[in-house]
């Protein structure tokens, strides 16, 4: 059997990943940097384990030599990403990521001919950003092949884990980001905003920096592309100041202590709300003369989405399924690839919107 290393098993997500692929037998080698985290884990689900930093890349790829695949759940992924593809790299071993960063994305996709080189894939964005909105936007440009703007977006109540909170805060100096003309442009957090019917009636929304702006440009070939969540109000409040306070948030001090904060605040939804969640994904296609299609997708709990996605792509990489270099989801399995995931019931098509 290929061999499956989680690394970040012991987070949030990590967790619950490391919990499902054991459900489907898939035995994955738990890893990451706190030893004593991993004895325990392994301990607990009958696993192996491997603690190890990633300061030296040139160890890390020693740790890697009889894996398969790398399905890195250590975020941010700004500070492990770029430090596991290069180990990946250096011994040959496939990398999946879950990321929703930005310039983490557009790094990776960077050392694709080196991976292509050296027969390995690079797979961010396995997750509840990308894998939903990149299949959606490669349907609405099935849809409108024409297509030159893509919005896409997504809705759910879901707070966010901890790890999702300190992302946030780690690239909070970047304000928000859209596609511009094939280019990445900055702009302001919330620099948008909208009213959008996600499939459950209208609600407010603004434009956040999800990795889709990168993923569902490099699937469709499409030049412009913004990307919105539901934003109530007191959110959408928080954005707009957030472009006067950003300089002071991003200050280390004050960035650790929103961090410290969100430790103590919360340690991610339980399995209760997990089962109750629903992720609602909505995408517009519109071309040169204005007209427009607009496509909607359901899936269940963000973090059960997430889970999903990242060991459905991992089960692919695994079978050898997909090729060297930088992938994306729709771009590599087709825009169905999503409906085989987590009770995706089909692409809801607007058929006058
Ligand atoms: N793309 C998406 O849609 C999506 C969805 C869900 C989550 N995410 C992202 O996934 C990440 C994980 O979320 P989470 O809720 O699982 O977070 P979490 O509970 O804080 O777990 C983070 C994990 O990463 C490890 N880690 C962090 N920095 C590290 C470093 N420099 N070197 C080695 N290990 C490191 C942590 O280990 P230590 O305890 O040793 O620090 C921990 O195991 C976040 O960045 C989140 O934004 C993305």
């Amino acid at each position: 059997m290929a061999t499956l290393l989680i690394y970040g098993s012991y987070g949030y997500n990590g967790r619950l990943i490391a919990e499902e692929a054991t459900q489907r037998g898939l035995e994955p080698i738990l890893a990451g940097r706190d030893r004593e985290a991993l004895v325990e884990q392994a301990a607990d689900l009958g696993l192996e384990h491997r603690a190890f930093g990633l300061s030296d890349p040139g160890a890390a790829a020693e740790e890697l030599a009889d894996v398969d695949v790398v399905l890195n759940c250590a975020g941010p992924f700004s500070n492990t990403a770029d430090e596991l593809v290069e180990a990946c790299i250096e011994s040959g071993t496939d990398y999946v990521d879950i990321t929703g960063e930005i310039p983490v994305i557009e790094r990776v996709k960077r050392r694709s001919d080196d991976a292509e080189e050296a027969e390995v894939t690079l797979f961010p964005a396995a997750a509840l950003s990308s894998v939903p909105m990149d299949c959606l936007a490669a349907h609405l440009v099935e849809r409108m092949p024409d297509a030159t703007d893509l919005a896409l977006g997504a809705e759910t109540f879901r707070p966010p884990s901890v790890g999702s909170i300190t992302t946030l805060f780690e690239g909070l100096e970047d304000g928000g980001a859209i596609r511009n003309e094939g280019r990445l442009e900055h702009v302001p957090a919330g620099w948008k905003s909208r009213r959008i019917d996600f499939g459950r009636g209208i609600r407010p929304a603004v434009t956040m920096p999800l990795g889709d702006v990168s993923t569902a440009h490099y699937t469709t070939g499409v030049s412009n592309v913004e990307v919105y969540v539901f934003a109530p109000p007191p959110s959408r409040l928080a954005l707009k100041a957030h472009r006067y306070v950003a300089p002071l948030l991003a200050t280390g001090p004050v960035r650790e202590g929103l961090k410290r904060l969100a430790q103590v605040l919360r340690e991610g939804p339980s399995k209760r709300a997990r089962e109750r969640g629903t992720t609602y994904f909505w995408g517009e296609a519109t071309d040169d003369e204005g007209e427009r299609v607009v496509s909607r997708l359901r899936m269940s709990d963000p973090y059960v989405v997430t889970g999903a996605c990242a060991l459905a792509v991992a089960q692919r990489v695994l079978d050898g399924e997909v090729g060297s270099g930088y992938r994306t989801p729709a771009g590599e399995f087709g825009p169905e690839f999503v409906l085989g995931i987590d009770e995706a019931e089909g692409f809801f098509d607007e058929a006058t919107p």
